[in-house]
């Protein structure tokens, strides 16, 4: 049998519709969720950052496109609303008040499947009091430990554009007056870095200034101060992984005095600024020795001491707040492990 010719050209054109109409049913979520991909990999997706409660009760005004206008950050959105718990993807607990009591987890509260809790701690696993009621809660870390999934240490070393050729001489601050300095708010006889000092000040003079004496630690007098100072004893509080803090990057790489430290390992130093930038207590087998060697650096071979100024002509040291490390932060959400959970907080980097 056979069609009239118009009828069989309508019958294609009919088959051609119904194949076309059934290809692109099948194709639209496929290009929908291709649009999704697309924006998760160019980092377009907006995230929300929701701070549960500002560290030591320092708040930031968040207006406006905080991290863009700040940090030039698009697409990360900082706030500090609690009633806006459900719209965050990450939400960070800053670990004192809460092991104070003074502020809870909202575990009473609905949280949405794919929310992150971050943990956040500036100090070392001495200072952080019991995390036991914690464990289990946080998907994350935000510390200065190199392990971190937010890493936020007290300072950096980053390279300059090019390298500077100036005399190391030009590095040093002038009118060095003080061999040794210290900057301390307590003397406690139990620390290790105590037993160190009155050693060390039996070999040789060293200046102390009680934290009281400057209004804040981030007083420019400070500063001022101990660019006078030869070497700036930056002994921390604890002996623990990476745990370094502004006494090394503030107090003595920000002055100009050359740091004698005593904290983690060498090594752990080394892993975040360069080798010879500082000194290491464990580098000597004895208080005397190191105290010796002090001296000499200072009053006698002007040389040495000017090598320890040496990584100044590749590097710049910066010091960066964690509400900008937290936005700079926001585009690497995306590629981060779909799940983990911190059962045992003690045992965290
Ligand atoms: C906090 O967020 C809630 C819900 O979005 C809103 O009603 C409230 O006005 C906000 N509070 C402040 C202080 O912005
Ligand atoms: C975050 O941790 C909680 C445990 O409190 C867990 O139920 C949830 O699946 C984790 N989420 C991710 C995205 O890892």
């Amino acid at each position: 049998m056979r069609f009239p010719s118009h009828r069989r050209i309508l019958l294609i054109i009919l088959v051609c519709l119904i194949l076309f109409g059934y290809q692109l049913v099948q194709w639209l979520p496929l290009l929908n969720s291709d649009q999704t991909i697309t924006n998760d990999e160019t980092g377009t997706k907006t995230h929300k950052i929701l701070v549960w409660h500002w560290p030591f009760g320092n708040s930031f005004n968040l207006d406006g496109d905080y991290c863009k206008d700040k940090f030039g950050v698009p697409n990360c959105i900082m706030m500090d609303n609690q009633s806006r718990l459900s719209e965050a993807d990450i939400v960070i607990f800053h670990n004192r008040e809460l092991i104070h009591g003074q502020q809870r987890l909202p575990v009473n509260l609905k949280r949405p499947e794919k929310q992150r809790w971050v943990w956040m701690t500036m100090e070392s696993p001495e200072n952080n009091g019991d995390l036991k009621p914690f464990n289990g809660y946080f998907n994350w870390t935000m510390t200065y430990h190199q392990d971190a999934d937010i890493y936020s240490p007290y300072g950096f070393m980053v390279p300059k554009e090019s390298e500077t050729y100036e005399p190391l001489e030009s590095f040093i601050p002038k009118d060095k007056f003080y061999l040794a300095c210290w900057v301390v708010s307590s003397v406690s006889p139990h620390l290790e870095r105590t037993t160190i000092y009155k050693k060390l000040k039996t070999v040789i003079p060293i200046k102390v200034f009680g934290r009281a004496v400057f209004k804040s630690l981030h007083d420019q007098a400070l500063l001022h101060t101990m660019s006078r100072c030869y070497f700036y004893l930056a002994f921390e509080n604890s002996v623990s992984r990476d745990y370094i803090t502004e006494k090394l990057w503030r107090n003595a790489y920000m002055s100009g005095a050359v740091p004698v430290v005593f904290g983690p390992y060498r090594e752990e130093y080394e892993a975040v600024a360069q080798t010879d930038s500082f000194i290491h207590v464990n580098d000597f087998d004895t208080v005397e020795e190191l105290g010796k060697f002090l001296m000499t650096l200072a009053y006698e071979d002007r040389e040495r001491y000017a090598s320890y100024f040496n990584w100044r002509r590749k590097y710049t040291v910066e010091i960066k707040h964690w509400v900008e490390l937290a936005c700079k932060f926001c585009p690497k959400i995306s590629s981060m492990p779909p799940h983990k959970v911190y059962e045992d907080l003690d045992a965290w980097p």
